[in-house]
C-alpha cells in the first residue's frame, strides 16, 4: 500500500467533481481543495496530485491550471479523474487521453466518473448551449449518436445525479500502487 501524502484537486462548476473529490477524502484520507485554491497547500509535501474536473465540451476544466502544477512538480506521481456526463466510453477516453497527454501531463493515467446533469440548474449560458446541441442532434439519426450525445438527449429535462463511488475503484487501486 502507498504510504505517500495523497493530495486532491478539484475544479467542479455543478457539484459532480467535488463529489468526487469529497468520496476521495473518504477513501484514501487525503487533504481536498479547490484548484483555485491550491496555493494554500504545501505541494511539495504531497507524493502524489489527483486532479478532478468536468468535461465541457470535450476538455476539462481546470486542465491547464493543473499542467502548470505539474510543471512545477516534474516527474511526481499524479492522476486526472474526469467528470462527465455520459456513461463510461473507452473509445471517448482513448481520445481523450491522446489529446491531453502531451508535456507535463505525458503518461498520467486518466480515470472517469459519471457526473450530474440539470439543465434547470445550469447557467444561462450552458443551458443555451446545450439548446444549441440538443437542436443539432435532433436532426440526426439517433442510431448514429455517439454515448454522450445519446445520453444527454436522453437526460433532456431531468435532473440526474450519476456520480457513483464504483465509479473510483480503478483510481483508488491505482493510487494504492506503490
Ligand atoms: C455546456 C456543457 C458542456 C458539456 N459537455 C460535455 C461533454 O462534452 N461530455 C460529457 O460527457 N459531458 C459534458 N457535459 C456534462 C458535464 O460534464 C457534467 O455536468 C459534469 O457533472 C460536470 O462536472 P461538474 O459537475 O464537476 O461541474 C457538459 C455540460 C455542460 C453544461
Amino acid at each position: 500500500m502507498n504510504s505517500g501524502k495523497i493530495l486532491v484537486l478539484y475544479k467542479s462548476k455543478y457539484g459532480a467533481s467535488k463529489k468526487y473529490a469529497l468520496m476521495l477524502k473518504e477513501e484514501l484520507s487525503c487533504d481536498v481543495y479547490r484548484i483555485e485554491d491550491s496555493k494554500q497547500a504545501e505541494l511539495k509535501k504531497y507524493d502524489c496530485i489527483i486532479f478532478v474536473g468536468g468535461i465541457y465540451a470535450g476538455g476539462i476544466a481546470g486542465l491547464n491550471h493543473f499542467r502548470k502544477i505539474q510543471k512545477e512538480r516534474q516527474n511526481t506521481k499524479a492522476a486526472i479523474l474526469c467528470v462527465g456526463a455520459s456513461p463510461y466510453d473507452k473509445k471517448a477516453m482513448d481520445e481523450m487521453t491522446k489529446r491531453i497527454s502531451t508535456g507535463e501531463l505525458r503518461n498520467i493515467p486518466l480515470f472517469y466518473g459519471r457526473g450530474v446533469w440539470d439543465e434547470s440548474k445550469m447557467s444561462f449560458k450552458d443551458r443555451t448551449l446545450c439548446g444549441m446541441l440538443k437542436k443539432a442532434l435532433s436532426k440526426q439519426d439517433p442510431d448514429t449518436y455517439e454515448p454522450w450525445a445519446k445520453a444527454l438527449m436522453e437526460a433532456s429535462g431531468q435532473s440526474c445525479d450519476w456520480t457513483d463511488k464504483e465509479y473510483l475503484k480503478p483510481l483508488i487501486a491505482w493510487s494504492r500502487e506503490s
